[in-house]
């Protein structure tokens, strides 16, 4: 039997209380996914009868989350940067705190320069194209180890009308020779092998690559750190985004590369999460 909008939405949100922070948010989420509707048709029309083929999508869908699926991959996009990407399960879902690494990043670009940035792990594409969306003269370069993030990442760029140059690689082996940019940015996989945290929340529906490089979660940091000065141009800037308990261990990577002005910026939940060095010139 069919339900109206206002009871639909608190049995999902009951049901997804268990796997879900923001249970409310989900059911709205993706009964207005099912509806084809805003969010606020929910609340204008909250005694409207779902039909019974919506009554089934949604509840096929609460029953998925519950697994638990990310809404992100239910829905198929996610918003990052106030633009809409497309997702799937073959990405990373897209998080608010690498909205910061993307702000760092503008800030060090001005508005009229084609300077060279290359996005490592770019994932669903979203840093490579936030910044090519807000600083059009960039040459942007984006990388990822798997085929399939860089097919929808192409995706994405095309949807957003912007021109990247995606290339397969790990990490800089696959860039041509002699590449260098003026700014690198990554936000690597960074959680230990073993941390609990892995098996917690929406984790376990996410790719395993994406989110750690090996038992220490600091191995990707080391090579794109340490690899690095052969890659930036003098004067480049490095900004990566870690794990908020890693900022020591990146800083010491960025200083016994020479890496100069090191700073780390904090999230919206007040923890380390980018840091910065910059490339000395030589002779400066
Ligand atoms: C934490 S996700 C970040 C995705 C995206 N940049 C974002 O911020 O949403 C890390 C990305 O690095 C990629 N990756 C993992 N190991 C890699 C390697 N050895 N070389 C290049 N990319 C790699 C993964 O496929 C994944 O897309």
């Amino acid at each position: 039997m069919s339900e109206q909008i206002d009871t639909a939405l608190r049995w999902a949100a009951e049901q997804m209380e268990t796997c879900s922070d923001s249970a409310r948010l989900d059911a709205e989420l993706l009964l207005s996914h099912c509806l084809e509707k805003p969010r606020s048709y929910l609340y204008s029309w909250p005694a409207e009868k779902l039909s019974d083929s919506c009554w089934l999508s949604f509840r096929a869908l609460v029953h998925r989350r519950l697994e638990p699926t990310p809404v992100a991959y239910l829905l198929g996009k996610r918003e990052f940067f106030s633009m809409e990407f497309a997702t799937s399960p073959a990405a990373l879902v897209p998080r608010p705190e690498t909205e910061l690494l993307v702000e760092l990043a503008l800030n060090e670009i001005p508005l009229d320069q084609p300077l060279r940035v290359c996005d490592l792990g770019t994932g669903a594409g979203v840093i490579a194209i936030a910044l090519k969306k807000n600083r059009p003269r960039l040459r942007v370069y984006a990388t990822d180890v798997d085929p399939a993030c860089l097919a929808l990442a192409r995706d994405n760029a095309l949807t957003h009308g912007v021109e990247i140059d995606f290339i397969e690689s790990d990490w800089y082996a696959g860039l041509a020779p002699g590449s260098t940019f003026d700014l690198i940015v990554s936000n690597p996989p960074y959680i230990a092998a073993d941390h609990p945290f892995l098996t917690e929340g929406d984790l376990p529906a996410e790719p395993a690559i994406a989110l750690s490089p090996g038992n220490s979660g600091l191995e990707a940091i080391d090579t794109i750190v340490g690899e690095s000065p052969r890659y930036l141009a003098p004067g480049g800037v490095l900004l990566i985004e870690h794990g908020y308990d890693q900022q020591a261990a990146v800083a010491d990577l960025l200083q016994a590369r020479d890496f100069v002005e090191i700073r780390c910026a904090f999230d919206h939940n007040d923890l380390p999460r980018v840091s910065r060095g910059r490339l000395d010139e030589p002779g400066r």
